[in-house]
């Protein structure tokens, strides 16, 4: 298997571009498609063509780019079944169970509906990468708009259960502003304040903190942290469903 190469780079006001590249193969991909001039931009830097965009999910700050980038490169728009209709584009629509090579690499489609109805996530697991789009993120999770906990906490489940040392990339920087908040929910855990510190120093240098691991989400961000007894005595919910624990943790998020 040829190497992946992986190029994140910000674009609109906190959004994450991802580009990935088989050389061997020459195909190039974006993982969503905020804007359209960005993505050029840098795929010029780098002198790779597009060839594909791999959509998570219908927003306008992932698709917007979209068919500006297919009517310039002619690049095939694969993105979720659920919500086609919505993807400006779309060739191939997929979901869960789905896999389809990219160049020489595997592409596994995990369904990860809450945030939109149709969310889906890329996991390519012999490079151990995956793209969650605005699933997941670090310390924080996705707004549950078109769904409800109950769906969103079974889709956390999905990703939580990938290897621990698979590279994750969010669809946002919020990382500190998730640190504050996860810091209400669970000061006493030293993970977590250490790694807010360490959030804290690389935004004052304009670094970015993603991407993240599973390994270190589960550790630190408490919408994955349902079943800690710290946190559920905290709530005042202990011994409930740990769907309603998130759920609970998630309506904080919202009014903080
Ligand atoms: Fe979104």
């Amino acid at each position: 298997m040829a190497k992946l190469d992986v190029h994140q780079f910000p674009c609109l006001s906190d959004n994450y571009g991802v580009l990935i590249h088989d050389a061997e193969q020459d195909v190039t991909a974006s993982i969503d498609a905020p804007d359209a001039k960005a993505v050029e931009a840098a795929l010029a830097a780098r002198g790779w063509k597009l060839t594909h965009i791999l959509t998570t999910h219908h927003h306008a700050d992932h698709t917007a780019g979209n068919l500006p980038l297919k009517a310039r490169t002619g690049c095939t728009i694969i993105g979720p079944r659920a919500e086609a209709a919505k993807i400006p584009g779309i060739d191939r629509p997929v979901a869960d169970g789905y896999r389809f090579p990219f160049g020489s690499h595997d592409v596994a489609v995990l369904d990860t509906p809450g945030h939109t109805a149709g969310h889906i996530s890329y996991w390519l697991p012999a490079d151990g990468i995956a793209f969650v789009g605005d699933t997941l993120f670090a310390m924080g999770c996705g707004r549950v708009i078109e769904g409800n906990a109950q769906m969103m906490w079974q889709s956390l489940q999905k990703l939580m259960a990938l290897p621990q040392e698979t590279l994750v990339y969010c669809g946002h920087e919020y990382t500190q502003a998730n640190a504050r908040f996860a810091l209400t929910v669970e000061p006493e855990n030293a993970a977590l304040r250490q790694r807010a510190k360490q959030t804290d120093e690389l935004r004052a240098v304009g670094k970015p903190t993603l991407p993240t691991n599973i390994g270190i989400e589960l550790k630190t961000n408490p919408f994955l942290r349902a079943s800690v007894a710290a946190i559920q005595k905290r709530l005042g919910l202990e011994g409930k469903p740990e769907w309603q624990i998130f759920g609970e943790i998630r309506e904080r998020k919202n009014r903080s």
